[in-house]
């Protein structure tokens, strides 16, 4: 469907290979610093390159790949701090919980005792488990979990199911998919069944959670993946300046129907809550309006070169640009630090009017104990 044959094309592949999107990932989920409380004993993460903070084994991102982040913190697939640790900290943590793999028994004490959280999210990973055949699929991620709370309850810790139900799921996935099901050229007649297929996988996880004793999740949707430098890149190889509509109009799908089976979920599971944060909506919306968002360039990659940063890879030793906070994406799939901070902060406190958030915002995910409202509505509209 489109011509992916670029002069970067391989390298493009494999940095998709191992990421996507907009959203984040950390390493030390302490409570910040002096006497700030979080508002949740814990934060599991799971998902792709969005919320990876260090679970790729052997590859793991370089400079200038975070070039922003304080010394001494594992390079995210941004500039600086990604969805997760920018999510995190808003709920009082310093950053995102460390990464699953780099956990030791020394840095493991609080997490046993249920504080603090895991991130088990990892680049390239997919809802589907045959997405760029990825080492940690969501499955696996959430196998991790339960090892984690096997182990959890193996140490002794009491309350530990209070202390889950509390905590903030966390889960941003599927942009891979996305690329994946493109670049793979399946036709729009495949629509229906890839997104069944994501849909039937992803509550299959979402329930697995909630019976190892998770009821807050906070769902981050997937980004308009057509709008990406690397999308936008392959389109003016034809001339054209736009996003990509078919790539969108698959993550809209997804997006619209993931809404719909989180609300009959929430409907049929006792004490189930739940937000969607849309990715897609947020950039959607900084791409539409740049300077009202503080943007000066929602179309290139800060870090690249040439025709929409796409022309250089980012790379050690390649040109960023001079100011990383007025660019929308950092490479060519991945968002700035600047994004993603904008972004949890409309998905954590925005007035759920405005979108970006349904059916209700992370703040109230985690502060009311109602039922999730409107659940019921959204089932009967
Ligand atoms: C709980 O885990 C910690 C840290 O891994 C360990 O030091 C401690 O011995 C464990 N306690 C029990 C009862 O297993
Ligand atoms: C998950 O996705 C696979 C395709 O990768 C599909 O065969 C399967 O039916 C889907 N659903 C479940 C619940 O496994
Ligand atoms: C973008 O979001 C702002 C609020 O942050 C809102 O005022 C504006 O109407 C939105 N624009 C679009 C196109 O969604
Ligand atoms: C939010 O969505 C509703 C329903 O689709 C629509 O009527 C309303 O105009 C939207 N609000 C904004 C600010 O875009």
């Amino acid at each position: 469907m489109m011509g992916v044959r670029v002069a970067t094309g391989k390298a493009l592949m494999i940095l998709v290979a191992v990421s996507i999107i907009c959203a984040g990932g950390g390493v030390v989920a302490s409570p910040a610093a002096a006497e700030e409380v979080p508002l949740v004993p814990a934060v599991y993460v799971f998902g792709d390159s969005t919320m990876d903070v260090g679970n790729l084994g052997n590859f793991t991102p370089s400079p200038p790949y975070g070039v922003d982040l304080p010394l001494g913190i594992v390079p995210r697939f941004s500039n600086g701090y990604n969805m997760a640790d920018s999510i995190s900290r808003l709920l009082g943590f310093d950053m995102s919980p460390p990464a699953y793999l780099s956990l030791t028994p020394e840095t493991s004490v609080e997490i046993l005792k249920g504080l603090g959280g895991v991130n088990y999210a990892s680049g390239g990973s997919g809802i589907l488990d045959i997405t760029h055949n990825a080492d940690l699929p969501l499955s696996k991620q959430v196998e991790y979990f339960a090892a984690t709370k096997a182990k959890m309850i193996e140490n002794g810790t009491v309350d530990i199911d209070a202390l889950l139900s509390k905590s903030l799921f966390l889960i941003s996935d599927g942009g891979n998919d996305m690329f994946d099901f493109i670049f793979k050229g399946r036709s729009i007649f495949e629509f229906p069944s890839f997104h069944r297929d994501l849909l039937s996988n992803y509550t299959k996880y979402v329930q697995t959670l909630y019976g190892l004793g998770a009821r807050r999740f906070g769902l981050i949707d997937v980004p308009p993946v057509g709008c990406v430098p690397m999308m936008r890149y392959i389109l003016s190889k034809a001339g054209l300046d736009m996003c990509e509509r078919v790539a969108n109009g698959l993550a809209e799908g997804f997006n619209k129907k993931l809404s719909i089976e989180m609300a009959k979920l929430a409907h049929s599971l006792p004490g189930m809550r739940y937000s969607v944060g849309s990715s897609y909506k947020l950039v959607t919306n900084y791409t539409a309006h740049p300077e009202a968002a503080g943007f000066d360039d929602v179309k290139s990659a800060c870090c690249g070169g040439g025709m929409f940063g796409m022309e250089t890879l980012c790379v050690p030793d390649v040109t960023t640009c001079p100011n990383h906070d007025d660019h929308l994406f950092w490479d060519a799939v991945h968002c700035t630090q600047a994004t993603s901070n904008k972004g949890a902060e409309a998905i954590f406190a925005a007035p759920v009017g405005l979108n970006f958030t349904a059916p209700i915002n992370f703040k109230q995910l985690l502060l009311d104990d109602q039922p999730t409202p409107s659940a019921v509505n959204l089932l009967t509209s």
